[in-house]
């Protein structure tokens, strides 16, 4: 029984208790397609970032570098999910040569003291991630329990990803993991 006791608290207790928010910005759904993904692998409450001037314009498209070269934080909607309510966030952004997805910097410094563990993922990354993850890291005061990028060649594969698997299985239980999906 006391056996019983102490596999139940190695193996079962981060999986079925460990509550996890996976929240993300996404402008052209790559981002989104794999934080759904993580999301039900890993029985989590799921919470777009959405910024409050958001479109597929020209201008909105130049006004999304120029706030990322800038490191700008523009306004966000408010999040339908409160962090504070979780152990753990799953953190989604699109990182370019310009710098992390605005929005996803605006929703760090909102809610960063409110998250107790945080992981990060993102898309096409193409060599930058180190960076952005880091600057992520910096900007949330916390380093993430694991990482995950997945290279271009791999989103439309992404589902059947060892890596995204692996990414899964670290945040659900212990350890640090950074992975690469390429
Ligand atoms: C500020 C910013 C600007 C970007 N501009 C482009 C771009 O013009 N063309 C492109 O192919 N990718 C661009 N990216 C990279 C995409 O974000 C990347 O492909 C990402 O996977 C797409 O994420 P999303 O589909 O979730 O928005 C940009 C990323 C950021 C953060």
């Amino acid at each position: 029984m006391r056996l019983f006791g102490a596999l139940l608290n190695q193996v079962a207790q981060p999986v079925i208790f460990m509550k996890t928010l996976v929240t993300y910005f996404s402008r052209t759904g790559q981002t989104s397609r794999i934080a759904k993904e993580i999301a039900m692998r890993c029985n989590a409450h799921l919470d777009p970032i959405h910024a409050q001037a958001q479109g597929m314009t020209w201008l909105a498209g130049w006004r999304y570098n120029w706030q990322a070269l800038v490191h700008s934080a523009p306004p966000i909607q408010r999040p339908v999910r409160n962090p504070a309510n979780y152990d753990l966030v799953v953190i989604g952004v699109p990182i370019s040569r310009a710098g992390l997805a605005p929005p996803v910097r605006s929703y760090i410094r909102q809610y960063a003291a409110r998250i107790q563990q945080i992981a990060f993922f993102c898309a096409e990354g193409e060599g930058r991630e180190e960076r952005g993850f880091a600057e992520l890291s910096k900007l949330c005061g916390k380093q993430p329990k694991a990482t995950l990028a997945v290279a271009r060649k791999c989103l439309p594969a992404i589902a059947s990803r060892a890596q995204l698997i692996d990414f899964v299985d670290s945040i659900r239980g212990e350890g640090l993991d950074t992975s690469q999906a390429r």
